[in-house]
């Protein structure tokens, strides 16, 4: 009896030892790592989500820019949005740099023009995605953003790759699956991404006051985490909420955000009205 319990102390006293190791990826963020522990935890996928103009792609930006400058990491962003000049004019705006980092090799940025870039046979972008993150090997990526992945037309042969079509569907309506399959996709993505090995930030656009958290309606679920901005008007312009944290506590409220000249602050609403 003494044994079995002993044996159970151990156990217990192993797991609070795995919960209190879980590793952090300081945000670089001021203020946002109180938040969340110390901070996002690390090779976990976290989805970025909020309506247009709310500091998304800076939020990415300056997760990168603390893992390239001060943890010594290799930072891969892929853009399907901004092209490569507007992402580092705007990291150069706060200061970061960026053209060193470059330099060094710790920030790489990939542009993924979407309207010129032709797929091959049966390729689609979740496989160029995955040979980028494999050539550059990071420690932190940012895809920015989903969005584009759930909106592109499926063609009839990527529905027969998925087995989700057959001859007989080729010349019928196919809008339910094509539905399936942007679900199947992102399935796959974002299991592409947690098996890289890296610490990862997706972005996804919603709309204002959606009640959805990504555009494709099923990154939310699959993701670890979900921090949504917002600008919930009113006093607070703008707001930061983790909605969700895997294995980790987190402050539940929204919390205020502010883009000043230095990238982005996060306060805690009892620190704003203090
Ligand atoms: N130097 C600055 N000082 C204060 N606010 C700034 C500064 N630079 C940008 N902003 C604010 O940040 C907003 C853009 O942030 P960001 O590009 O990260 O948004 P986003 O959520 O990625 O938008 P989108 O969905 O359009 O890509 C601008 O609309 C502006 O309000
Ligand atoms: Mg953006």
């Amino acid at each position: 009896m003494k044994n079995l319990l002993n044996e159970n102390l151990f156990t217990l006293n192993n797991k609070i030892a795995k919960v209190k190791k879980m590793e952090r990826e300081p945000t670089g963020i001021p203020g946002m790592d109180k938040l969340i522990q110390g901070g996002i935890p690390k090779n976990s996928v976290s989805l970025i989500s909020g309506s247009p103009g709310t500091g998304k792609s800076i939020y990415s930006l300056q997760f990168l820019k603390e893992g390239a400058k001060n943890q010594d990491q290799r930072c891969l962003y892929i853009s399907f949005e901004e092209e490569p000049e507007s992402i580092i004019n705007q990291a150069e705006g706060f200061g970061w740099n960026p053209k060193e980092l470059q330099a060094t090799r710790k920030l790489k940025i990939i542009y993924n023009d979407i309207t010129k870039r032709m797929l091959g046979e049966n390729e689609t972008y979740v496989d160029i995605i995955k040979g980028q993150i494999e050539k550059y090997n990071p420690d932190r990526l940012v895809i920015d953003s989903l969005t584009p992945l759930s909106n592109l037309p499926v063609s009839f042969e990527e529905l027969s790759q998925y087995g989700l079509a057959t001859d007989f569907d080729r010349f019928s309506p196919i809008g339910i699956q094509q539905d399936l399959l942007i679900r199947l996709q992102m399935h796959k993505l974002i299991n592409i991404v947690r098996d890289a090995g890296c610490t990862s930030l997706l972005i996804s656009e919603v709309k204002k006051n959606s009640e959805w958290m990504s555009a494709d309606h099923v990154s939310e679920f699959l993701s670890d985490n979900v921090i949504l901005l917002r600008y919930p008007g009113g006093n607070i312009k703008r707001t930061l909420k983790v909605e969700k944290m895997r294995g980790t506590n987190h402050y539940e409220d929204e919390a205020a955000m502010d883009i000043t000249e230095e990238g982005i602050k996060i306060k805690q609403l009892e620190e704003q009205f203090k």
